[in-house]
């Protein structure tokens, strides 16, 4: 109660509000009538057969200033549920327009089907509210749908940058859309249309790369697959982030956190002339809305100094204006990111909830259209807050209109936006029900041989072949008596599929590889089994084979590289082979034959002073889940056809590198047979 007496200074109490927000029981005749909707039944909303415009405009109409508040929140399911456990309904109560599962937001069992029943759950909980309004349900699938166990686990996105393939990613987008949608989910926060200047960076796997060339020709197509893919009669919504400039934060500016106390990159400044800097990162956006991308997500970086999430000139006079008059003609919503605004600056307001409420106040006001929140505020005595933040949120903003901080028109722009999308994705329709869940999950559509096929091929068009000198690769009979693989990574599902999968940081080790899914040295045995060739794996790079050691008739194939990082986590000034992996190099080079080193990593690696040793090279990126596509240009059936999205650096003092830059290998480079 005491949290109450010192919010209750900044919110005024207004009956109307309450009634809605927390007594809608004893407020609301309509709803104790109402049936609980089911899943997989539709519920009559309106019946309009318009255009979404319109019919959106015709379902703000009947919106109260609460229940349009709602709509601006994407509360966390984690959250969510934890309130449902304690016996509240905030779906219901205040209308909540969506909910996310960030990267660790995991259910048990990890399976469709329990992703289904809980979505289903929460889709009946949103329909039993006084907006009668479904739920957007988002999750991060950056590179398939790597939160469920199970799912095709495609490239990171600088492998598909390396391919330059537009078909081959229009091709995935359809496929991620078909696995997202099956478990109920119906947004995905990708692409991240960045452009990843520096590979310093943690994030720079995320990015095709870093000439906005690639974000040109891959964009476009890569949404166009994503939305128009229809599972029932729901299509998926995508996110073009992280807008803008997220790619080219300066070394030193970044946010400092709880893993790094100095600031690295991850969150920083992006510095420059504007004209210069939207040259480079809007050239994706424009991509993104060319392909009529339904959402675009706010980045945490700042430019120039001043946070994205309150950048007015970009998120609304630039982003949102028309064409015609100098913007980019963005029709759909603004999300924000991940608790981002509580990184706006408030200049002298300290109290966290009148903080709070001075920080949505300004991402509004700039253009943000939904709040993406997650646990509780931090009060001034340290302790938590007894609300989650979504509970605030809506208390916070109710009041900011009420108060005239934030105008009525606004709030309806943003809903309108909003609902549109709702619309627009088929999650309300245009007959006027509601269809809150796709179909039952098709083996065809999660996880299944046509997808782990495209996953293999989109594997093979990424590698990119640095160096191959006396013809060691490809692998053949007529070369090798003997394959000898070295590291723990060549067999090792958590390392080549990177983070974002199961785990906002990724995992190690095979524990959760799906019986379909394939390591490289999966790959590689399969491969050379069939070609007579023998396979012998050490981890640490100590053979026992004669042929290994001897080097006789024998090619050393050792995989390298980096494990999972996301985000902040990964900031590194030392893009270095680390100390094991350059010790399994040493035991596995101790005799005569020629070594290939395969790379997995999600960006380039200093590996000057190595390469002089090896004979051949591949960067291989973060290929997924199916890492066979490895051994299928390895042993020659297909040819390298990657090349660098980035300028390879040869010191770590070359960094950032743009594409005119040399470094060991220029930007575009890429050898094949
Ligand atoms: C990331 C976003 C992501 C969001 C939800 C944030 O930390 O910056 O890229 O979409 O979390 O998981
Ligand atoms: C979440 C991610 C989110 C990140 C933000 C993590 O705990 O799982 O989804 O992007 O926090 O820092």
């Amino acid at each position: 109660m005491r949290q109450t007496s010192r919010f209750s200074g900044i919110l005024s109490t207004h009956k109307s509000w309450r009634c809605a927000a927390w007594s809608l029981v004893l407020c609301s005749t309509t709803l104790s009538v109402r049936a609980r909707a089911e899943l997989n039944t539709t519920v009559p909303v309106e019946t309009f057969a318009m255009p979404y415009e319109a019919h959106a405009k015709a379902i703000l109409s009947r919106l109260s200033l609460p229940e349009k508040i709602g709509q601006m929140i994407q509360a966390e399911i984690i959250n969510v549920e934890a309130a449902m456990s304690a016996g509240q309904h905030p779906l219901r109560d205040l209308n909540i327009g969506s909910v996310l599962s960030g990267g660790d937001s995991i259910i048990q069992p990890n399976t469709p089907e329990s992703w289904r029943r809980e979505l289903g759950r929460l889709q009946d909980e949103a329909l039993a509210s006084s907006a009668r309004l479904p739920l957007l349900i988002g999750v991060d699938a950056v590179h398939g749908h790597g939160l469920v166990r199970g799912s095709t686990v495609f490239p990171h996105n600088i492998g598909l940058g390396a391919s330059r393939d537009p078909e081959l990613l229009r091709q995935i987008g359809a496929a991620v859309a078909a696995e997202v949608l099956t478990t109920g989910f119906n947004w995905t926060f990708a692409p991240a249309v960045t452009v990843a200047r520096d590979a310093r960076w943690g994030r720079t796997y995320e990015s095709f790369g870093s000439s906005p060339e690639l974000q040109q020709i891959l964009v476009k197509p890569y949404i166009l697959g994503l939305q128009e893919t229809a599972v029932g009669q729901q299509t998926l919504v995508a996110t073009a982030k992280h807008f803008l400039g997220d790619g080219g934060t300066t070394w030193g500016t970044g946010v400092p956190s709880a893993t790094t106390a100095v600031p690295q990159i991850d969150r920083g400044d992006t510095r420059g002339d504007l004209e210069a800097l939207l040259a480079v990162h809007a050239q994706g956006y424009k991509q993104a809305i060319a392909a009529d991308v339904n959402t675009v997500m706010a980045s945490y970086s700042s430019i120039n100094g001043q946070k994205m999430h309150g950048n007015r000139q970009l998120l609304t006079d630039y982003l949102k204006k028309p064409i015609d008059q100098g913007g980019l003609g963005f029709q759909g919503f603004v999300i924000s990111d991940w608790n981002a605004i509580d990184e706006l600056e408030t200049p002298g307001v300290s109290d966290p909830l009148h903080r709070y409420q001075a920080q949505l106040v300004q991402a509004v006001n700039a253009g943000v259209d939904m709040i993406m929140v997650f646990g509780q505020l931090t009060l001034a005595d340290g302790s938590s807050d007894h609300e989650f933040r979504f509970t605030r949120v809506h208390q916070l903003l109710a009041d900011a209109v009420e108060k005239g901080l934030i105008s009525p028109a606004r709030i309806d722009d943003a809903v309108g936006r909003i609902l549109r999308i709702k619309i627009k994705s088929g999650l309300i329709n245009t007959d006027g029900t509601v269809t809150a869940m796709t179909p039952v999950i098709a083996k065809d559509k999660f996880g299944g041989t046509a997808h782990r096929e495209l996953a293999r091929k989109a594997v093979r068009s990424s590698l990119v072949l640095l160096k191959n000198a006396d013809h060691t690769l490809p692998i053949t009979k007529q070369k090798y008596r003997t394959l000898c693989v070295a590291g723990a990574k060549a067999d090792d599902f958590g390392v080549q599929a990177g983070a974002w999968t199961m785990g906002w940081q990724g995992t190690l080790g095979n524990g959760l590889k799906a019986p379909e899914a394939r390591t490289v040295l999966d790959g590689l045995t399969t491969m050379a089994t069939t070609r007579g060739i023998t396979v012998e794996f050490a981890a640490n790079g100590e053979f026992a084979g004669a042929d290994c050691r001897t080097g006789d008739a024998s090619l050393t194939l050792a995989v390298v590289g980096e494990t999972p990082y996301a985000e902040f986590k990964g900031d590194s000034n030392a893009l270095f082979l680390s100390a094991e992996d350059l010790d399994t190099l040493a035991k596995a080079r101790s005799r005569h034959g020629p070594m290939a080193v395969v790379l997995i990593s999600g960006r380039p690696l200093v590996i000057t002073d190595q390469l002089p040793s090896w004979q051949s090279l591949v960067a291989a990126w973060l290929p997924g889940s199916q890492g066979e596509g490895v051994a299928d240009v390895l042993f020659g059936d297909f040819d390298f056809r990657g090349r660098l999205p980035q300028t390879w650096p040869a010191t770590m003092a070359q960094l950032p590198a743009t594409d005119h830059d040399t470094g060991l290998f220029p930007f575009g480079f890429g050898l094949s047979y």
